[in-house]
């Protein structure tokens, strides 16, 4: 598949099929993201792969410990208006297809915290530093794993909402204090048809967020 392509065919899978991907498949996926760019090469990023009987039990501590750790989060008041505003747009996008899918929302919810029933939970980890160097390292390497699950016809959710518990996880998975969980990632097989998969989802247009310097 050609990289653009997938680029433009990614999108965020929220139903998955029951069916469990192979784990070669994964870890293809893992190797293509050890090719993203890093700060002066030192590819500071490490994966835990969760499936089977263990991923419940991690998503089972998201799920006890969230309610409590969104209220400890910084407010949400620095955003400006331009982007408050794409939030809402997909947030009502979403509420439309969970609807039309014959679902409501707080299931939608309870769902998210367990990967939206995906068969793989990817937990991408990185070390705590002053810099933002590491994260946004770890972040190339993040695009790069889901563009090559859409080559390999899987498709993933990229979700802040896994980390939230972060000390409780940390605890759970054997995690030095040092350590920070990123992101997690549900992974599977797409159900293609499912409205959750196939919302309209915008994007600003390059004039819209470019500066020309010269050219
Ligand atoms: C840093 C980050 C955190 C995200 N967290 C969540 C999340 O917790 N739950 C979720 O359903 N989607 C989450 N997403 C997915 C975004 O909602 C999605 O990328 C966005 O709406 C654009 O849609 P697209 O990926 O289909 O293009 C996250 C994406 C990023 C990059």
């Amino acid at each position: 598949m050609d990289v653009l392509e997938a680029i433009k065919s990614r999108r965020t899978i929220r139903t998955f099929q029951t069916a469990v991907p192979p784990k070669a498949l994964i870890e293809a996926c893992l190797e293509a993201a050890t090719w993203a760019p890093s700060a002066t090469n030192q590819q500071p990023w490490e994966f835990i792969v969760a499936s089977g009987e263990d991923l419940p039990k991690i998503t089972d501590i998201t799920k006890r410990h969230f309610a409590a750790r969104v209220k400890e989060r910084p407010p949400f008041d620095q955003v400006p208006d331009h982007c408050r505003e794409r939030q809402s747009e997909v947030f009502a996008a979403m509420n439309q297809a969970v609807e039309s899918q014959g679902i409501n929302t707080q299931e939608l919810y309870a769902d998210s915290l367990r990967f939206f029933n995906a068969p793989y939970g990817v937990y991408f980890v990185t070390h705590r530093t002053h810099d933002y160097q590491y994260q946004v390292s770890v972040a190339a390497a993040i695009e790069n794993f889901l563009l090559a699950l859409v080559s390999h016809g899987l498709g993933g959710c990229w979700q802040g909402a896994a980390v939230i518990c972060q000390e409780e996880l940390k605890q759970h998975l054997g995690l030095a204090e040092n350590k920070i969980l990123l992101a997690g990632v549900g992974v599977g097989y797409p159900v293609d048809d499912a409205p959750l998969n196939n919302f309209r989802r915008n994007r600003a247009t390059v004039t819209e967020c470019t500066t020309w310097l010269g050219c």
